[in-house]
């Protein structure tokens, strides 16, 4: 197994691997090790893998979460179709922030690839706390956001009060210990005690600190792709470029 960053802030990817097959103790290890402390991994010739394999392996890494409002695949309870870029998932954010405890890992394997586009953005959301000043850091470690499900929660029939959560806006990551921000344009509403009016501008200025450029790794996909992201340190967004032509991934998603 070979692992090679691929960006400066976060991403890396993996080489070698066979996750048709049992992949040993220590392996496993290695890419644990190499997805906290590169937030980002991309495990590249994965394309044999069958759904069971999918599952399999995403159970390594915790419990499988099965959404509360997005179906998944027929017969596969866990993988859910990503096609069609849509708004929710072209702004930066990380997975089902309104929920009391948000997914700790997302693991996406690429099944139909457009020509050209639709690349996936990721934001390392340590590095950008890191970025600020103690003393707005440390004022920000005294705030707490309101976090809300969207509209597609309320068509799906559930209780608003279901897909509401108040978290931190500064989060340890509970691995590294390393701090990052834990706001995004997806899920937040306010923060906790302020009005939206209130907060739009901080939560604006730390979204664009997120989105940094020093602060990114642009991932284009390659046939086989699997990559594997911390929600707890960094966030995405897919780029919405593709034109008429299909993208389809799986994806699976392991409870905090
Ligand atoms: C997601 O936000 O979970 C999907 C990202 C993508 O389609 O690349």
């Amino acid at each position: 197994m070979e692992i090679r960053p691929l960006a400066g802030a976060l991403g890396a990817e993996v080489l070698g691997l066979d996750l048709t097959g049992d992949l040993d103790g220590a392996a496993f290890a290695a890419v644990r090790g190499a997805l906290h402390d590169r937030g980002v991994i991309c495990i590249r010739d994965q394309a044999a893998m069958s759904p069971e394999d999918q599952l399999g392996f995403a159970a390594r890494w915790g419990e499988i979460s099965i959404h509360p409002y997005v179906p998944s695949i027929e017969g596969y309870p866990g993988i859910m179709k990503i096609y069609d870029p849509n708004p929710i998932t072209q702004t930066w954010h990380s997975d089902s922030t309104h929920m009391q405890r948000p997914h700790a890992y997302t693991l996406l394997l690429a099944r139909v690839l457009p020509s050209v586009g639709g690349d996936t953005m990721f934001a390392s959301a340590t590095k950008a706390f890191e970025s600020l000043t103690p003393g707005f850091q440390a004022m920000l470690r005294g705030l707490s956001a309101v976090h809300e499900g969207t509209d597609l929660a309320a068509s799906a029939g559930l209780d608003h009060d279901a897909v509401v959560a108040v978290h931190p806006v500064v989060r340890a990551h509970p691995d590294t210990g390393a701090e990052a921000l834990f706001v995004n344009d997806n899920y937040v509403t306010r923060i906790d005690g302020w009005t939206p009016e209130e907060s739009r501008p901080l939560l604006e200025y730390l979204y664009g600190v997120i989105g940094r450029y020093e602060n990114t790794y642009r991932h284009r996909w390659r046939d086989g792709d699997l990559v594997i992201w911390d929600n707890r340190s960094t966030q995405h967004a897919v780029v919405g470029d593709v034109s008429g032509e299909e993208r389809v991934l799986h994806r699976v998603t392991i409870a905090a």
